[in-house]
């Protein structure tokens, strides 16, 4: 098992544009070390705000050691809290997910406000204050119907995320929305081996045949050689999508943490149905045309989406251990539209279900490869798979930012 001090070393040895060292991809001391610079520093998406309509309503979500209730206030604000009760500790909301009209601890029912206020604990004595025994609050924002929390007290600034995002959002109504359907797998593979097949469709024609009917392979489709270069029918289709109001143009944040962009569907397919017509006939977005193609979002390290005209797909992944990672895609379509009359679900669902599991499958097929003795880190193909090497590189400096405290050391020979 790695120590802090050997994993930086083996991230200051990194070949560039190769896929990642051994250890970085199995080693339980990595992913320790990935769990506190990176997951329990930076900002991740955790649930739709649609999930939680009523005050009251919550989910429970675990991240590493931590466990975290997410819960819509009486006023309307969505709120995070460690799911941990200030009495003795005892888990606060025992499952996954539900509604209270106040968080009561299962324990010795210590009750507590949806703010996390204490309001009542029984016999305590006449020096006990509650207002030093309020639940631990974790950072929470909704952004444009998205939820994020950061773990850390020191949360990164997301101002200009959240700016972006509010921009990049508007056309897709998520607040009037509703989960239609929900699917949760668990890969069998490292968190960074999840990401590195999401950024990069090499892999997409040999592994994806319901997918590849509608999206397309040519990584110039959506920038992901991170040239931020369009081919020419990429680049009309984000000219015609601002035309009426909807951001489009590939957007990367200075850090590489997020990235924006509007790519067009193939031969003007509406939705990913194995059709290619919409899937939905009630939509969540205000493009006034059906080909709009699915605007690609990512926020590093928690979430990919995918927002087209008829609904929006969400993507989540949580790590579970250095080589089991947990991804959760919920279909998202407009909060009105009735299951049989204006969506199927097998019609919503088929394309992204198949597509989960083929990825499941790769990535599984990855991780054990990269466990042979025999693996060394091979070289990304400079036209496919420039997704990887900005994701590696993003993974990398992250990491040495965070061990480090911001001084990068020089690179041993
Ligand atoms: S641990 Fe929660 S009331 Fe005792
Ligand atoms: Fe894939």
């Amino acid at each position: 098992m790695l120590r802090e001090a050997d994993v930086l070393s083996t991230l200051m040895r990194r070949k560039p544009a190769h896929s990642l060292a051994q250890d970085l991809y199995c080693d339980p001391g990595v992913f320790q070390a990935d769990m506190e610079r990176i997951w329990y520093k930076e900002w991740l998406f955790v649930l739709p705000s649609c999930e939680i309509p009523k005050p009251g309503n919550y989910i429970v979500h675990d991240i590493g050691a931590y466990s975290v209730v997410i819960v819509r206030g009486h006023d309307n604000e969505i709120r995070a809290f460690h799911n941990s009760c200030r009495h003795r500790g005892s888990v606060l909301c025992k499952s996954k997910k539900g509604s209270h009209p106040k968080l009561v601890c299962p324990y010795h029912q210590w009750t507590y406000e949806l703010d996390g206020k204490l309001l009542w604990a029984r016999d305590m004595g006449p020096d006990f204050d509650p207002s030093k025994h309020g639940l631990k609050q974790v950072h929470c924002r909704n952004l444009s119907g998205m939820v994020y929390i950061c773990l850390d007290d020191d949360a990164p600034d997301i101002t200009e995320f959240a700016q972006q995002t509010a921009r990049y959002l508007a056309p897709h109504d998520l607040e009037n929305s509703k989960v239609a359907f929900e699917s949760t797998i668990v890969e069998h593979g490292n968190w960074k081996l999840v990401w590195e097949n999401n950024r990069e469709c090499y892999h997409c024609s040999g592994n994806h045949p319901s997918l590849c009917r509608t999206f397309p392979e040519d990584p110039r489709y959506i920038g992901s050689d991170n040239s931020g270069v369009l081919s020419e029918v990429a680049s009309n289709h984000v000219t015609r999508c601002e035309a009426v109001g909807a951001p489009s143009a590939f957007l990367e944040s200075a850090l590489g943490d997020w990235r924006y962009v509007r790519t067009p569907l193939l031969d003007k397919a509406e939705s990913y149905t194995m059709d290619g017509k919409v899937a939905v006939s009630k939509p969540n977005s205000s493009i006034p045309f059906k080909d709009a193609g699915s605007l690609l979002k990512y926020k590093y390290p928690g979430c990919w989406n995918h927002f087209l005209s008829d609904h929006i797909l969400l993507f989540r992944v949580t790590p579970i251990s250095a080589m089991e990672t947990e991804v959760c895609t919920k279909w998202i379509v407009h909060k009105d539209a009735v299951e049989g009359q204006d969506y199927d679900l097998k019609r919503l669902t088929e394309v992204w279900l198949a597509t989960n599991d083929e990825d499941r499958e790769v990535v599984e097929n990855n991780q054990r490869g990269i466990q042979s003795p025999a693996y060394t880190p091979g070289p990304y193909s400079p036209t496919h798979e420039g997704g990887n090497i900005q994701f590696t590189n993003w993974y990398a400096a992250t990491m040495i930012r965070g061990i480090t405290g911001g001084v990068t050391p020089i690179a041993a020979e």
